[in-house]
């Protein structure tokens, strides 16, 4: 204990020790893993800077991204470039070379569940959770090109050995064992916003909490999943997050635009609906395309947050979808660098035990949490492409609790049955107005997908079409 106490005493962090007494054996091995686990003097650092500034400075120098919008979110692309991109897309998947990967680190805690998110029943007829949505998504996928996808699924400690037992208990929703890969990200402590220490989440544990989806460089590096990407001729890796029902997984064409254009980082956007929702805003900076996140953004004055550029257009446009394409070759090069994600600090509630060994549960924010966001990862790429989609078709993630505003499961269920009629409208099927279906993706992954199968005539009741 005396060199523990010793080194957390040059940050002034002894109080984690307040409690050592008491604590077992094993305890105090589990806490003392937990110490040596942490940087503290990037800690210090962390707690100290004033990123805000920086923020501000950045979104002043910000322009309106130029971006390329996939058919059926606008007509700036031709029909031509179009299909000539989904040819490519399509060559790179019969190739063996898109994997996907899936960021599941995240809770349902929004949404009032308290498991893993992508355990959440979101099918409005199946009830099917988003994991089985996403990952039969990847089976259909492969099937249709006679090729296997593989998925990269990173998870947190919070999250992990639950999602293990749920993808096995339902024999991952199809895909075969060996093109599947769980791994599990990083942690960073909790600090008390007002006194610099380190919370203790129980007398002998801190306060540990995922270190954000750009903990996936690193992660994918120690876990040897980008090896194993490597190792199996991956060019491109499709990235999602779990929250997404609507995503088109492996979109041939946004794959395609990637590879013509020699994208290290492809991000998808939408146009967003209101100047300050809450989707990070990709601009260009310097040249470079960035992203600057909401929980920054919103708080700046309208004076930047309304910006328009000299044409009249919005700078601030483009809202991340959080879908994006990223270049093997490219996040080896960003594991090999290491240090070009900052960690962002986000004050959020966090529950602690206090000098007193009591549970204290605040009910305001009281702790930074760091996070490193992938896309910080934009301004490296030597080359970066922005791909507008159509937000009703493509977009609709579960943010929400029941009956809170937008986003809610309410709202992603009936844009789900929604855009599932247009498929069965499209292939010239006759509904009944109003009428709730739902497509399960091995049925079809699209309304081409649709048109290539046989559906029952006269449907007249809720139907889900499996
Ligand atoms: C996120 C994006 C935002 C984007 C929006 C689109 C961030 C910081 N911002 O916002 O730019 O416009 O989605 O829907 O992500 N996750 C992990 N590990 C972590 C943290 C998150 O795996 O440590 C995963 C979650 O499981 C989830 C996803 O990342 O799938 C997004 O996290 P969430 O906190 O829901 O992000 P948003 O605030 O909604």
């Amino acid at each position: 204990m005396e060199p523990l106490a010793r080194h957390l005493a040059a940050f002034g962090q002894e109080h984690l020790l307040a409690f050592w007494e008491e604590l077992s054996p094993s305890q105090q091995s589990a806490l003392t893993v937990d110490i040596q686990s942490v940087d503290f003097q990037q800690l210090q650092e962390l707690v100290a800077a004033a990123p805000e500034s920086d923020i501000e400075d950045l979104a002043r120098r910000a322009e309106l991204p130029p971006a390329i919008r996939l058919s059926g979110a606008g007509n700036r692309f031709s029909r031509e470039e179009a299909r000539v991109a989904r040819v490519a897309g399509v060559a790179a998947l019969k190739a063996s070379q898109v994997g996907v990967v899936l960021v599941a680190g995240g809770q349902g805690t929004r949404l009032g569940f308290d498991h893993p998110k992508g355990m959440f029943p979101i099918g409005p007829l199946s009830g099917h959770s988003l994991y089985q949505i996403l990952l039969e998504k990847v089976v259909a996928t492969s099937r249709r090109h006679g090729r296997p996808v593989p998925v990269f699924v990173m998870t947190s400690p919070a999250t992990h050995d639950e999602t293990i037992e749920f993808l096995q208990r339902h024999d991952r929703f199809g895909l075969p064992e060996h093109d599947l890969f769980i791994f599990c990200q990083g942690t960073m402590p909790a600090v008390d916003c007002a006194s610099g220490n380190v919370l203790l989440a129980e007398k002998g544990r801190l306060a540990l909490s995922p270190d954000g989806h750009g903990g996936l460089v690193s992660a994918m590096t120690s876990s040897r999943a980008l090896a194993s990407a490597q190792r199996r001729g991956l060019k491109h890796l499709f990235y999602m997050q779990v929250d997404n029902p609507l995503v088109a997984v492996c979109d041939a064409e946004l794959l395609g635009h990637h590879i013509l254009c020699g994208s290290e980082l492809s991000t998808q956007v939408v146009a967003k609906r209101e100047p300050r929702e809450n989707l990070g805003n990709v601009v260009v900076v310097d040249g470079r395309l960035r992203v600057i996140e909401y929980s920054e953004f919103n708080a700046l004055p309208d004076e930047i947050v309304l910006r328009r550029q000299e044409n009249g257009e919005r700078v601030f446009w483009a809202g991340n979808t959080a879908v994006h394409v990223f270049g093997v070759d490219f996040l080896a090069r960003c594991a090999r660098r290491g240090d070009l994600m900052p960690l962002h600090r986000v004050k959020k509630v966090v529950p602690f035990v206090d000098a007193a060994g009591k549970l204290v549960e605040p009910a305001e924010p009281n702790a930074w949490k760091f996070e490193r966001f992938i896309f910080d990862l934009l301004p490296a790429a030597a080359e970066a492409i922005v791909v507008e989609t159509d937000p009703r078709t493509h977009f609709a993630p579960v943010k929400n609790g029941p009956g809170q505003g937008r986003d809610t499961p309410e709202s992603v269920k009936a844009q789900m049955i929604a855009v599932h009629r247009e498929w069965l409208q499209s292939a010239g099927i006759e509904l009944p107005q109003d009428l709730p279906v739902e497509i399960r993706p091995l049925f079809a992954l699209d309304a081409e997908g649709v048109r290539e199968r046989k559906v029952p005539e006269g449907l007249d009741a809720p139907t889900f079409l499996e």
